[in-house]
């Protein structure tokens, strides 16, 4: 069954003129607001939309606000190249990108074709970078590779990118901010496009039914989405409470002439964008910002796949620690009171050969298919002290072999090795297999062991070991006891 091309085949392109003289039409796609046209891309027989607004611009007076949907129509608009990325804090440069407050837009990919009733499934990458870099036109995030895959296997899903606001633009927080209700921003923008997304996918040949969300974040359950799939879901630490944000908050609008404002979170909006700009990336340190506390107990009831990257931990931990001491205070600097510092000190020791994993043993008991990963594959070029730290799975799963997006000296597959390039299709394959079966072991390639749905039962279960030598199911019991309880004190400590 192979329900795509049909329109595509006939994009036989010459000057927009068909073999057959007849004028082609780009593809289009009617939604609730007006119909897009997009960009056919021959050489991977697929129809691109790129840069559709799922929000009203939040400038001017809708800086700092709460989203808000489209609320106008249109006849036609073209949905032809990315829009400008949300202003964000050490992107990388080995890809050209522009920046903008005006910047709530997403990109659908799909196989050429498609139309209304089509019903394909959907993946939906939300991009990571700590909510303060990154977007989604980065080469690094191309759809088209793992959207052409998925139609090689005869799995044909629809891709998805959005973007949402980043570091203060999206994440100030200050008792301020939490009076008007204007917190988590960015989340905010997250759901407001996966609700844009539920109401419009059909129109592109997607099945509102069968959404899974892909990237570093978790949901809310209101039927938005089918399926999760976090990777490297890691949140090292966030404020304990306002003292540092309210800091932060002050100090920002004081750099901005808003101190004595009687009202500052106003005299805020009306800062012009190039000066608020220079102002946050001057005072606000890039890997300050975090949500503000989410209740517990509010992560989707739908089937996970999660996993991190065996040395998850480094990419985020603070550097220049060098003596139990300096570990202690990183610690306690974190939330913990000293006598479970003392306690975190003795469960890690200073044993390097050990890794700094990242684990979620307590978060499986929510009684849907959950499917759990370590990946555990050096890129080359990547720093030795990193290990496979956060990041290295990226290549893989999207199937990057291209390169697309890196520097030209971190070109991941460039002395690629059988195994690694064997491992790349393996993972783009079984991420593809869980978004359209939500299950990942319809892969497609033989000889490959069944990964197990992660049962918790006896405290600890299998998780799936990504790596080119043997790729397999393994036990996840690696630092159960400190593992555990750092779960175990969450709450009291961590606040969350
Ligand atoms: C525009 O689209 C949004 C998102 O799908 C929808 O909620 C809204 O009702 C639409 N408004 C108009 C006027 O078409
Ligand atoms: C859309 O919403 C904005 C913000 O609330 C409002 O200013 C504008 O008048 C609305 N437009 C329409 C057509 O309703
Ligand atoms: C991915 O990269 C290829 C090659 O550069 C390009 O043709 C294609 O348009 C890109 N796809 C997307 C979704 O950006
Ligand atoms: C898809 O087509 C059906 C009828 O076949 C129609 O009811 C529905 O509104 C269409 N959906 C979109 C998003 O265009
Ligand atoms: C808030 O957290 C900081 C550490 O980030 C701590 O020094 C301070 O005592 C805390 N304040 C309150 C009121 O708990
Ligand atoms: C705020 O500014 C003061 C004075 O420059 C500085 O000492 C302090 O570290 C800043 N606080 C934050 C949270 O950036
Ligand atoms: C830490 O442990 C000591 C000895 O058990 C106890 O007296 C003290 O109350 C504990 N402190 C806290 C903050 O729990
Ligand atoms: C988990 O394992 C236990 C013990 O082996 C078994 O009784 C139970 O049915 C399993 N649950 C699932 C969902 O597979």
């Amino acid at each position: 069954m192979l329900p795509l091309g049909f329109l595509g085949a006939t994009l036989v392109l010459c000057h927009g003129v068909s073999s057959l003289g007849i004028r082609d039409s780009p593809p289009r796609a009617t939604l609730k607001n007006g119909t897009y046209e997009g960009l056919h891309v021959s050489s991977y027989n697929q129809d691109l939309f790129l840069g559709i607004p799922y929000a009203q611009p939040p400038v001017g007076d809708l800086r700092l606000r709460n989203p808000l949907s489209l609320n106008e129509s249109f006849d036609v608009k073209q949905a032809v190249e990315y829009a400008p990325s949300c202003y964000g804090y050490g992107n990388s440069d080995a890809w050209p990108y522009v920046l903008s407050e005006d910047c709530l837009t997403l990109n659908v990919i799909r196989p050429a074709g498609q139309q209304n009733g089509s019903k394909l499934p959907v993946a939906v990458w939300i991009h990571g970078g700590g909510y303060v870099m990154d977007y989604s036109a980065n080469g690094v995030y191309n759809l088209s590779f793992i959207v052409q895959k998925s139609v090689e296997i005869q799995k044909p899903m629809i891709a998805v990118s959005l973007d949402y606001r980043l570091s203060a633009w999206g994440f100030l927080a200050s008792d301020e901010i939490l009076s008007h209700g204007v917190a988590n921003l960015g989340l905010k923008d997250q759901y407001l496009a996966l609700r844009f997304i539920k109401e419009n996918i059909a129109a592109f040949g997607g099945d509102p039914e069968k959404i899974t969300i892909w990237g570093e974040t978790y949901g809310r359950d209101d039927g938005l989405f089918r399926g999760v799939i976090a990777e490297s879901a890691f949140e090292p630490s966030h404020a304990n409470n306002l003292t540092l944000p309210n800091e932060r908050y002050a100090n920002l609008s004081a750099a901005v002439g808003c101190s004595d404002a009687s009202d500052t979170l106003d005299c805020l909006r009306k800062v012009p964008t190039d000066v608020l700009d220079s102002a946050i990336a001057k005072i606000v340190p890039t890997t300050s910002f975090y949500p503000v506390l989410l209740a517990q107990g509010t992560f989707a009831k739908v089937p996970l796949l999660i996993g991190s990257n065996s040395d998850e931990g480094t990419t985020f931990s603070p550097s220049g620690i060098n003596t139990d001491e300096d570990f202690t205070q990183s610690v306690l600097s974190d939330g913990p009171d000293e006598n479970n510092t003392a306690i975190i000190s003795s469960l890690y020791p200073d044993i390097p050969s050990v890794g700094i994993p990242v684990s979620y043993h307590a978060w499986y008991n929510h009684g849907v298919p959950s499917y759990a990963f370590q990946f555990d594959s050096l890129l080359p070029n990547s720093p030795a002290y990193l290990g496979t730290g956060h990041f290295q799975e990226i290549a893989y799963v999207f199937y990057n072999i291209e390169g697309e997006g890196y520097e030209s000296d971190q070109v991941p597959f460039k002395d690629a090795t059988e195994g690694m390039l064997k491992l790349a299709d393996l993972m783009s394959r079984m991420w593809i297999s869980f978004v359209v079966d939500q299950d990942p072991n319809n892969h497609g390639i033989s000889d490959i062991p069944e990964w197990p749905v992660y049962n918790n039962s006896l405290g600890y279960a299998s998780e799936f070991y990504f790596n080119t030598e043997s790729p397999r199911a393994q036990l996840d019991n690696y630092r159960l006891e400190g593992t555990t309880f750092i779960n175990a004190i969450q709450e009291t400590q961590y606040g969350r």
